[in-house]
């Protein structure tokens, strides 16, 4: 058997070849014209890999083609000062005290699904506006400008994952220009003493370096980006993967329905069986031997979370979804020193989002199963028909 990412099978199910890659293949070597990487899919080899920052390290960008570092995408010690300067936003308390918001937000948008005909687009209509509201909300910007924000998100992570990079760079500048104009603002603002709110712009527009001088443009434009990809489409594709997978088999959403204390682990059962970020990307410094093969130095090595995700060593039936399953650490934020940061925030909207359409909409049912999200590393639907009648 051979295995690709980029196969229409496992373009289709990503659950396709994990067994042949945890079984047979533990150190995959993927050959194009374009690019070339490794993939490690067992979890003690993620979990050895991504806690050795030094050999698998993260200066060259969490993507198939190598980048410069910036922002947070690299490694510590610039890596350690950019994520402490973001945190709070993300501590226990924020994210509590965004609760109210994000309740108040989910009631909306099933309001105005209700105001139509019984059928909708699950995706376009919750999953997509709610973490895109919240993180426009975060980083300060307009929620007027939610339709660009989505198609540089996209954007971003077409970037990612093209063998051609180049071919965006328009779009890229016209959202580093907004991005720009928005973080000058709030430093004039900060400069001459307005009183601004406490979001994360504020904090990164008033980040300052060991000797006083406000952090490159460049770091701060890298952040905004990554949070605004970050905060964006994975937590859409969590909500799609999660309704999903409970609507496929009714007797999943009946047994959330009489029970609510449940949705935790129905959570936690999406995200490990349908990981919205697949696998990223490190950079191997020196060359390693792995289960007798050796990946070079100067590599791509992409960390394969779905496949880990799967791995019986650590998880019983791992093909089997599950949602009494005894939550285990599953690697869908990732682990170690670049653990998802805003895992707090895609857990209280996914738990927000499920328990308001339990309670308001329990006839809910799927009209198809739609389309699937076009990067290869990424897994969501980008169109879920449901109704609610
Ligand atoms: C279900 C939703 C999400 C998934 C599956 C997800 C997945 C991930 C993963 C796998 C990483 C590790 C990157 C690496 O190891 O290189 C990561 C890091 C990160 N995520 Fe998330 N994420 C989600 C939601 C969010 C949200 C809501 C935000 C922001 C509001 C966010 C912001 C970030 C940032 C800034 C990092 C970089 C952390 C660092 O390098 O220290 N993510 N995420």
């Amino acid at each position: 058997m051979t295995w690709s990412p980029f196969d229409s099978k496992v373009m289709e199910d990503p659950g396709m070849g994990h067994e042949y890659l945890l079984e047979q293949c533990p150190v995959h070597l993927y050959q194009s014209s374009e690019l070339e990487f490794y993939t490690l899919s067992r979890y003690s080899d993620l979990e050895s890999s991504l806690r050795d920052i030094e050999v698998f390290s993260s200066h060259h960008g969490q993507g198939p083609n190598f980048s410069e570092p910036a922002g947070m995408l690299c490694d510590p010690p610039q890596h350690t000062i950019y994520r402490r300067l973001i945190q709070p936003a993300f501590s226990p308390k924020s994210i509590e005290a965004l609760r109210p918001k994000v309740i108040k937000l989910t009631n909306q948008l099933v309001d105005d699904i209700f105001s139509g005909d019984g059928d909708f687009d699950l995706h376009d209509q919750l999953a997509f506006p709610l973490p895109v509201i919240i993180i426009a909300g975060m980083l300060g910007v307009p929620i007027s400008d939610l339709e660009k924000f989505k198609l540089w998100s996209d954007i971003q992570v077409e970037v990612m994952g093209s063998g051609d990079p180049e071919k965006y760079r328009e779009e890229q500048q016209s959202f580093q220009d907004y991005m720009v104009t928005h973080l000058r603002k709030r430093k004039k603002e900060i400069e001459i003493g307005e009183k601004v709110d406490q979001d994360l712009l504020t904090l990164i527009a008033a980040a300052k370096t060991p000797d006083n001088e406000s952090i490159p443009e460049s770091d701060a434009l890298s952040m905004l980006n990554q949070l605004l990809v970050g905060g964006n489409e994975t937590t859409t594709s969590l909500i799609t993967n999660l309704v999903w997978r409970l609507l496929e088999e009714p007797s999943r959403w009946k047994m959330l329905l009489d029970d609510r204390s449940l949705i935790g682990s129905a959570i936690e059962e999406s995200l490990r069986f349908d990981p919205p970020v697949l696998g990223l990307y490190r950079n191997s410094t020196a060359a390693v031997s792995l289960h007798d093969q050796v990946i070079p130095e100067g590599k791509k090595v992409y960390m394969y979370y779905a496949a880990a995700n799967r791995d019986p060593d650590v998880f019983e039936n791992p093909n089997v979804f599950d949602i009494c399953r005894r939550p285990r650490k599953h690697m869908s934020f990732g682990l170690g020193t670049h653990f998802c940061v805003g895992a707090p925030t895609a857990r209280l909207e996914a738990e927000v989002a499920l328990e308001v359409l339990l309670e308001r909409m329990p006839r809910l049912s799927l009209l198809g199963s739609g389309e699937r999200i076009k990067p290869f590393f990424l897994w969501g639907r980008r169109k879920l028909p449901c109704k609610w009648r």
